[in-house]
């Protein structure tokens, strides 16, 4: 698509339209990365693993991915052994690395592969798109490395650097200035080396142009980025107005008894969705409201409140106060279940084992 709005008339006289993917390729041949672990792929085209490399990059860097990335492949490696497994299995595997709906939609996506597809990706942006979880940037991603198609991708990476090279301005999360970026993406794209031309863009963004202390002098735009001719880097992209988070309290329950906790499992939509939590209520002014409700599960030994914590998700920031209920244990015969399907009482060695939010699983291992 060209739209030559979305481009401004001081970059388009410079030629630097014609030259980007080029400049770019060479770049990447150089400079970019070559040994990322979903680069040596000796599966062929095989898309299983290049897309999810692309769901655990989405919201994920490079370095915090790549363990991850590894244990998950050697555990579920091809997308019929993923489709097969339990939701549990997978959200386990997935446990630590945070924006669990990537892990659900992971799941139900590989089920859609081998019930729609055959078990084989589609190789259109288009099919792609319609798997859960893939977005247009994404399916992009996944049809250019795994199968060699002519697609545009814009991640937040990219979109700093075309702001930055073509002095966009606008809040890119805006819809207009994202449909702006789009169609300059799709006008930049080359018709060769789009895997080469991909990498160089995610590359230059990550270890280039990054948002803050940018490496202007090892850019290959250099000279022609908008940007730092104006002297604007530090100004571009433009940013949306901080707004305060705002911020949510809860009581956690952690009842043990023994060497075994109370686990229950969370709904599987919002937060956390599906993973192994402890029991949660409001928060509350009096330990003592929290006795009538662990009496359930037998003699309370003790009641006394533990070290809590602060988690930061986008859009909030979560306080969880702990409190600790100590039961007696009962004798063998006596001993009370969980009332219901969603409660588990869990020794606490193989608690770990489980997918659990990870300050949860921080707090757990302080008293493993
Ligand atoms: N970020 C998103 N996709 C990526 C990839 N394939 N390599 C490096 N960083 C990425």
């Amino acid at each position: 698509m060209t739209t030559s709005a979305s481009i401004p008339a001081s970059a388009r006289a410079s030629s630097i339209v014609e030259r980007f993917a080029p400049t770019l390729v060479a770049w990447q041949r150089a400079h970019g990365r070559h040994a990322l672990p979903w680069q040596r792929l000796d599966t062929g085209r095989d898309a299983y693993p290049v897309w999810l490399a692309e769901i655990m990059l989405q919201q994920t860097q490079v370095a915090a991915v790549i363990p991850f990335y590894r244990r998950f492949l050697a555990r579920f490696p091809d997308v019929n052994t993923l489709a097969e497994a339990s939701q549990d299995e997978v959200m386990a595997c997935w446990s630590g690395l945070g924006y669990y709906s990537r892990a659900r939609n992971l799941h139900a996506a590989a089920r859609r592969v081998l019930s729609e597809f055959g078990g084989a990706f589609p190789d259109d942006p288009e099919a792609l798109e319609s798997l859960p979880g893939v977005g247009r940037s994404t399916a992009a991603a996944v049809a250019v490395f795994a199968f060699g198609r002519r697609a545009a991708i814009l991640d937040g990476n990219v979109k700093r650097v075309l702001a930055r090279v073509f002095a966009i301005e606008g809040v890119p999360s805006s819809s207009a200035t994202t449909r702006r970026m789009w169609a300059l993406a799709e006008e930049l794209l080359p018709t060769h080396d789009l895997d080469r031309y991909t990498q160089g863009l995610m590359d230059l963004g990550a270890t280039v142009c990054t948002p803050r202390n940018p490496a202007c002098t090892s850019c290959p735009f250099e000279l022609d980025c908008l940007a730092h001719r104006q002297g604007r880097v530090a100004e571009l992209p433009h940013r949306a107005p901080r707004k305060r988070l705002p911020e949510r309290r809860v009581a956690m329950l952690l009842i043990t008894r023994g060497n075994e906790v109370l686990l229950e499992r969370r709904p599987p939509t919002g937060i956390w969705g599906g993973l192994w939590s402890l029991p949660e209520s409001e928060p509350f002014e009096d330990l003592e409201e929290f006795r009538p409700r662990v009496e359930r599960f037998g003699e309370v030994a003790s009641l006394q409140s533990a070290t809590g914590f602060t988690h930061g998700f986008t859009h909030f920031v979560l306080h969880a106060d702990v409190v600790h209920a100590c039961m007696r244990e009962p004798s063998h015969a006596k001993r009370i279940a969980a009332s219901v399907d969603t409660q588990r009482w869990v020794d606490s060695a193989d608690a770990l084992e489980l997918g659990l939010p990870a300050p949860v699983r921080t707090l757990m291992r302080a008293r493993a």
